[in-house]
């Protein structure tokens, strides 16, 4: 596996592959890398010949503060484990390098941007969208690979991929769990060890709207109301929980038939998010 820090270099590798006719897949992530992000590299591998990780921890879409400053940053752990997966190249570029002094540009995808999490994390998806694109026009990827973890961000990358043109083919991967249902995340190591105990309720709150809604039930409103009480009774302090339209996140109707359950929620200092995606 090769190991790449400037973008200087990485193009001229990328341009080797693609005058050999080779395509790339491209996993990008900032790191402590788990189970999650290694389905991913999984994933990449099965299509394209080659497969592209980096590893940035990206400042602009942490707010202030939020965890930038300690979130965890364990490069030798996340090598090991990306040469075992078989990963082509490892891309680590610098924050210097990544955003010179003078830029000025930015993008955000309207909207959804400041919906949900959005509301919360004020100018996160735009730090999110600004910097995949980036990486995007640096890597040059024929696919890229993104965790159905992270639903409201999958659909963020794939509008701006729309509405930007970007000539890459996104693929959503579903969420690995460890086995008490609690979706993996680098922040889970946040957790105390009592709180590891309550943190598998996200995804069982999830699983009891989900059997309501397919019993029958069409109010919405009011299975959002019962998820977040019970998420307060057991000790989270929820920031939403949202019955969507999964195509474009809008608020679900009763005409939708495609629905994704979207929840954020706190549990002591650590944000926890989750998803449920299903038909009716
Ligand atoms: P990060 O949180 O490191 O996640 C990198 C990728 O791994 C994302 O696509 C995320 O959805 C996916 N992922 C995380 N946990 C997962 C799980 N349990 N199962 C499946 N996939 C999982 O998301 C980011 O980084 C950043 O915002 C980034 C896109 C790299 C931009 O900076």
């Amino acid at each position: 596996m090769q190991i790449i820090k400037t973008i200087t270099d990485i193009r001229e590798v990328i341009k080797t592959w693609q005058a050999a006719g080779e395509t790339v897949a491209f996993v990008p992530t900032m790191g402590n890398l788990h189970a999650g992000h290694l389905q991913l590299v999984r994933r990449a591998k099965e299509n394209a010949n080659r497969v592209v990780v980096s590893i940035f921890v990206n400042p602009t879409q942490f707010g202030v503060g939020e965890d930038f400053e300690a979130y965890p940053r364990t490069e030798l752990e996340d090598q090991e484990k990306l040469k075992k997966e078989g990963a082509d190249l490892l891309f680590l570029p610098s924050v210097i390098d990544v955003y010179s002094s003078e830029a000025n540009t930015n993008i955000t995808v309207a909207g959804l941007s400041e919906a949900y999490c959005g509301a919360f994390r004020p100018g996160h998806f735009s730090g999110v969208a600004t910097v995949v694109c980036k990486l995007f026009n640096i890597v040059q990827p024929n696919v890229a690979l993104f965790g159905r973890k992270d639903f409201q961000q999958l659909t963020i990358i794939k509008m701006m991929v729309r509405d930007l043109n970007i000539p890459v083919e996104i693929i959503g991967v579903d969420t690995v769990r460890d086995p008490s249902g609690l979706a993996m995340s680098s922040r889970n190591g946040y957790l105390t060890e009592d709180e590891k105990k309550v943190a598998s309720m996200i995804y069982y709150t999830l699983g009891i709207a989900r059997e309501a809604i397919l019993a029958g039930n069409e109010n919405f409103a009011d299975i959002e109301k019962k998820a977040m009480q019970s998420l307060s009774q057991i000790g989270f302090q929820p920031d939403y929980f949202s019955v969507c339209r999964a195509s474009d996140l809008k608020k679900a109707t009763i005409e939708d038939v495609n629905l994704v359950l979207l929840v954020a929620a706190k549990l002591g200092k650590t944000r926890l998010i989750d998803n449920l995606c299903f038909s009716r």
